[in-house]
């Protein structure tokens, strides 16, 4: 039996006034320029992701998908049967098959993304499939305390699932602050056995990175620019695209790959009435996608209250997969 709950709606603001529209012209008044990458994803930009995941240069989503499938059992042995699971942002919701393959008997699904008919749409043919599992959509921002429909009666436990490596688009307080948050949800479940099934990106050579950030085929060149495009749409901005370059490197000291838009010459920009200089040369940072290693990551779950229990990684270390326990309080 399946059911729909959509406990948000989204509401459309007038464009100056939308949190949009503050955070780029906060951004863009800074000392250093900056946009938030939450931002890449509108339409145009989601179908550039899944461009870029399917690059050769890009090994993070085969990666965790060989992962799943092959380690799969394994996880499902030690996650056990009859939980419901919580995936944190889960855009077009198709890891969760993997999952919900191996585990036995699993007992709901519950998907948290910002857009609420996206999930809808994605989620309708996981019904289908998956006849046997409660399916509940939730809207809304999953790194807020965000209240979730009670758990299922015949659910165990309630585990999170949060794939792609999306934490490392955090800086490490918010990915802290993303786990605590986590932590709480998923406690306020029934219950023992609930946990953090969580996907990692690796510390690894950085060339490798290097390529996967600045692929041949400049895709993700234009993933980047599209939030320029983004803003000249929505926030009657005027940036000339041709006048700003990708930018991508490894950044060692903080174990993170920058991407950045670098103005080519001095100009002005207007955005929504207001203007804003560039230098030459200057850029706009626009995400970070920060790298672990293996222990460097379970020391920061551990700080969040869980338990590393358990990692399971590819043959060249690339991407890591962990489970991370959640004691009873
Ligand atoms: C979504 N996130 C994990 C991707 C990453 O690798 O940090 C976003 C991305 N940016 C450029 N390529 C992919």
């Amino acid at each position: 039996m399946s059911t729909l709950v959509s406990l948000r709606r989204q509401e459309r603001p007038a464009p100056r006034n939308t949190a949009f529209a503050r955070d780029v012209h906060a951004g863009l008044s800074a000392a250093v320029k900056t946009l938030p990458a939450k931002y890449f994803y509108d339409q145009r930009g989601s179908e550039l992701f899944e461009q870029i995941c399917r690059l050769p240069e890009y090994y993070p989503t085969r990666t965790e998908w060989k992962i799943l499938r092959e380690q799969g059992p394994a996880m499902a042995g030690i996650i056990g049967p009859d939980v419901e699971v919580v995936e944190f942002g889960a855009g077009a919701a198709e890891k969760i098959r993997l999952l919900l393959n191996a585990l036995p008997r699993p007992a709901g699904y519950l998907p948290i993304d910002i857009s609420g008919s996206h999930l809808t749409t994605a989620v309708a043919p996981l019904m289908r499939a998956y006849p046997d599992v409660t399916m509940r959509v939730v809207a809304g921002d999953f790194t807020q305390a965000l209240p979730l429909p009670a758990p299922l009666p015949q659910a165990r436990a309630r585990i999170g699932f949060f794939p792609g490596s999306t934490i490392g688009n955090f800086t490490p307080d918010e990915a802290l602050a993303f786990l605590r948050n986590a932590a709480a949800m998923l406690r306020d479940s029934n219950g023992a056995g609930s946990g953090l099934l969580i996907g990692v990106d690796l510390v690894k050579d950085p060339a490798v990175l290097h390529a996967a950030y600045n692929d041949s085929a400049g895709v993700t060149a234009a993933f980047n620019l599209n939030l320029l495009e983004r803003i000249n749409r929505e926030l009657d901005g005027d940036f000339d695209l041709d006048g700003f370059n990708h930018y991508a490197f490894y950044n060692p000291r903080q174990h993170r790959i920058e991407m950045h838009l670098v103005s080519s010459k001095a100009q002005t920009v207007t955005v929504g009435g207001h203007r804003y200089g560039f230098d030459a040369g200057e850029s706009i940072h626009t995400e970070n996608s920060c790298k672990y290693t293996p222990a460097s990551f379970r020391q920061l779950a551990e700080k969040a209250g869980f338990r590393p229990a358990a990692m399971w990684t590819d043959a060249d270390s690339l991407f890591s997969l962990h489970w991370l326990a959640l004691p009873q309080a």
